[in-house]
């Protein structure tokens, strides 16, 4: 189906006389007393005429034909066009909607592909609550590209080379608790880690052991590499079972080390290209001015002025670095996959990286940059509920799995006090849809660029813009179809919809949106848009119900009721699912 603005924007354009160059573009009204779609193309044109707004949008009124879908189409303010649909082609686009198993969401990726890197941790290193936000913004991102049609491929790009090998061979050679190991992998490692990097700091002896046990792994030494093996393959059974836990897939799982022989190539051509050159030591690229220094991330801005700020590709001791890395990866990507769009998700602290690393390609593979948008989704911290960056009460950086099981306990807990007749087991499993759900949600909601707190009485709560809020819708209206049927009632569905008082519009216009809201969270990469959304939704049900009788109103009434609330459950439940998030049957 398509879009209600896409609708809309095609009857404007032909309505619209000297259009050529302007965006004609139709968003929902942000006020809707006057209307439930707003386009400020008159506005646009008039500047681009140098011609009277007021004017373009009343010779647009009256030529343009949209009786069909609106009740109105008026004018107000400067020269903004409001849109009222009227009710009978509500009424018969809910009926489409119904038979449409997307819902409203299009499909414009149909033949087109996108790669998602995204989660990508670093081997033996525990995931935390950092690695959190990347793995659900880019598994939402995921789910919604590929319900949107295109062929997703979802990358985990771990960081399986680096420095902390050497470190971590040391340790492993010198230090390691072998029951601790056994015991929880991830924790030994660490641990070892943390030991040996203290260590360094104080010992020079072992701070040149370091170096040497990572040059011989560089150097291909047998024994540092199978070790070196051994930790990626216990990382990664590790990452694999909270993946699972969250329901969270990739398709290819290439660590940097899969790049390693490509990096040399790399580095060689942007010699010879004359896009890095030597500078103490190092090879780096600098600006070339094509673009105005504020735009430039090659250079930064300090009290004397502008300075050079380098990207490095080849350090002085000659070993490649995460930018190189990153270089070879884009390159492999686009002659494998030929995708339209890549997206990066990280945290905001490397968007220099980002911006550098994609200048760089620009100039090193200019006709293959032409084919591919480069997107980094960055966003902001996690903070405790002192403000401060998220930590246990000891001070440590918090484990995702022991985040999880707290998620899940606490979520029982509730549970079993507001439904302790449940069985047992039932409770558990509400318990885990409730807490991973409210995780999930309380990450995804806000703008991802800023940061939050961290807050379980706010993400648990029953009330306000949580996951259990709309867990709980989804299953009041569940618990509506189980009434009727205990009532002895049946339901047949497919009856025709009739939306009779205000409440009932309301929300057949809110499931209308959709498509929209989908659509525009792929091109904005912004799930806050959707789970603002459903919250919408779930509060304009809401406000149905109260109004409006379902199982106890006069018969010829509830047939469409009843299809306003099978359509709220189905787009609940979908639009959680491209959040990643389960619903009960009840709770
Ligand atoms: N491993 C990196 C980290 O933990 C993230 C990698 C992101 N992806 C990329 N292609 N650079 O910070």
């Amino acid at each position: 189906m398509e879009t209600i603005p896409s609708l809309l924007e095609a009857r404007l354009r032909a309505a619209v006389e000297n259009a050529e160059g302007v965006e004609v573009s139709v968003t929902l009204a942000s006020d809707t007393r006057f209307g439930d779609y707003q386009s400020n193309v008159a506005m646009v044109l008039a500047k681009h005429l140098k011609a009277n707004p007021r004017a373009l949008a009343q010779g647009i009124v009256d030529r343009i034909q949209v009786s069909d879908i609106c009740s109105a189409v008026e004018i107000a303010g400067a020269g903004f066009l409001n849109f009222r649909l009227s009710k009978q082609w509500v009424q018969a686009r809910l009926e489409d909607l119904r038979a449409d198993a997307q819902l409203g969401v299009p499909e414009p990726g149909k033949r087109r592909t996108i790669v998602i890197d995204f989660s990508s941790p670093n081997v033996a290193k525990p995931m935390h609550v950092g690695h959190i936000r990347s793995t659900f913004l880019g598994d939402t991102l995921a789910r919604i590209a590929s319900f949107t049609g295109f062929r997703v491929v979802r990358d985990n790009h771990i960081g399986d080379w680096g420095t902390q090998f050497g470190m971590l061979l040391f340790g492993w050679k010198n230090l390691l608790n072998q029951d601790a190991l056994e015991a929880d992998p991830l924790l030994e490692m660490e641990r070892l880690y943390k030991v040996v990097s203290a260590q360094c700091k104080e010992v020079p002896e072992t701070l040149e052991a370091v170096r040497a046990e990572l040059v011989k792994l560089q150097a291909g030494d047998l024994e540092n590499l199978s070790l070196w093996l051994e930790m990626i393959h216990l990382s990664q059974s590790q990452f694999d079972s909270i993946y699972s836990r969250l329901g969270v897939k990739f398709d290819v799982t290439l660590g940097e080390s899969f790049y390693n022989e490509r990096l040399h190539k790399v580095v060689d051509e942007l010699r010879s290209l004359g896009i890095a050159r030597e500078s103490e030591g190092a090879m780096c690229v600098f600006s070339d001015d094509a673009v105005p220094p504020e735009q430039d991330p090659f250079l930064i801005k300090d009290k004397d002025g502008w300075r050079a700020n380098p990207a490095m590709v080849l350090k002085s001791d000659g070993a490649a670095n995460y930018t190189t890395t990153d270089l070879a990866t884009l390159q492999y990507r686009m002659e494998k996959w030929h995708p339209e769009e890549i997206i990066y998700v990280t945290d905001g602290r490397q968007q220099l990286h980002f911006r550098q690393f994609f200048a760089v390609f620009n100039r090193w593979q200019p006709e293959l940059a032409k084919q591919v948008r480069l997107s980094h989704v960055w966003f902001g911290a996690i903070l405790g509920e002192d403000g401060k960056p998220f930590k246990t009460r000891s001070g440590e950086t918090v484990r995702l799995a022991a985040l999880l099981d707290e998620a899940e306990e606490r979520a029982y807990s509730i549970v079993t006090e507001k439904n302790p007749a449940l069985p047992e087991e039932e409770r558990r499993e509400i318990g885990r849809v409730i807490g991973l759900g409210a995780v999930k949600y309380a990450d995804l909601q806000p703008n991802r660029q800023g940061d939050y707190v961290f807050s379980w009485d706010k993400m648990l709560s029953f009330q306000g813009n949580t996951a259990p809020y709309l867990q709980n819708a989804y299953v009041r209206i569940r618990s509506i179809f189980r009434k009727l049927v205990d009532s002895g009632a049946i339901w047949e569905p497919g009856a025709e919809i009739v939306l009779g008082l205000p409440a009932e519009e309301a929300l057949g216009k809110k499931l209308l949106q959709f498509g929209e809201v989908v659509l525009q969270v792929l091109s904005d990469h912004r799930p806050n848009i959707l789970a603002n959304y459903l919250y919408e939704l779930a509060n304009t049900f809401h406000g149905f119900y109260e109004a409006c009788p379902v199982i106890k109103a006069e018969a010829g009434l509830r047939p469409s009721r009843l299809e306003l609330c099978d359509l709220s459950e189905r787009v609940l439940k979908t639009g959680l699912g491209l959040l990643g998030i389960e619903v009960p049957e009840r709770m």
